[in-house]
């Protein structure tokens, strides 16, 4: 299972980078605008630091032929390893099978069923992007829908994997790595939660006190007697 940033702060991503077992960053319009920079200056400055791990830059023209233009310029400027995030959507489709011709790695975005994302899949996409929280908040069940579609993508011998998006919580990340999902992609906010919490800190702070009172403060495995 692939664990990516979803983000495009090169802070946020530095610091997880520094913790975590990560495997890449994802991007989107939205993460870009909010660094409030020109778009390839922040690319290149995630691109340098992350080396060869995998990077997702999504087009944004709304017809297909100007998403095959953006993708040979990403690809071009922040190298191989860098997937273009084309939505799952007519002219998405259209784009995505010109890139499949001519070998670029893409991924379907903006995945709300499983219908789009099975379609993104057929066209040869690498991954498929649910978007679990934003399905839930439109009442449906993301997780539900990210397990659907992998099971279409399995039962019909299709190479695409998920890389299952938009989480508010940990819950909904856990569901899907419990069923084994390619990958999922998580904003820094949901990422402290995912392995931290309060009675976590409390139980690590419990042994460090309960070693001080045998030994003295500061004193560690490194130097006790
Ligand atoms: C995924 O490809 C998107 O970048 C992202 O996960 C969407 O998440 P949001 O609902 O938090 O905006």
């Amino acid at each position: 299972m692939n664990l990516f940033i979803d983000n495009a702060d090169i802070s946020a991503i530095r610091h997880i980078y520094e913790y975590y077992p990560v495997d890449g960053v994802s991007t989107n319009p939205t993460l870009l605008s909010r660094t409030g920079r020109a778009p390839f200056a922040v690319l290149r400055e995630i691109r340098d630091f992350i080396g060869a791990d995998e990077l997702f830059v999504q087009a944004v023209s709304p017809d297909a032929a100007g998403m095959v233009r953006e993708a040979r310029r990403i690809v071009r400027e922040l190298g191989e390893e860098t997937l273009i995030k084309i939505p799952a959507v007519p002219e998405g489709y259209k784009a995505m099978k010109e890139l499949e011709r001519e070998g670029i790695r893409f991924i379907g975005t903006a995945v709300y069923t499983v219908m789009q994302g099975f379609i993104a899949a057929k066209c040869g996409a690498e991954y498929v992007a649910p978007y679990v929280n934003r399905i839930d908040s439109m009442g449906f069940d993301g997780v539900q829908v990210a397990l659907d579609l992998q099971d279409a993508i399995d039962n019909n011998g299709l190479d695409s994997g998920l890389i299952a998006a938009s989480f508010r919580n940990t819950q909904q990340v856990m569901e899907l790595i419990r069923c084994g999902v390619k990958s999922v992609t998580v904003s820094p906010e949901v990422f402290a939660g995912l392995t931290g919490g309060a009675m976590i800190d409390a139980a690590v702070e419990k042994f460090s006190a309960d070693f001080a009172s045998l030994t003295g403060k500061g004193v560690t495995m490194e130097n006790c007697d």
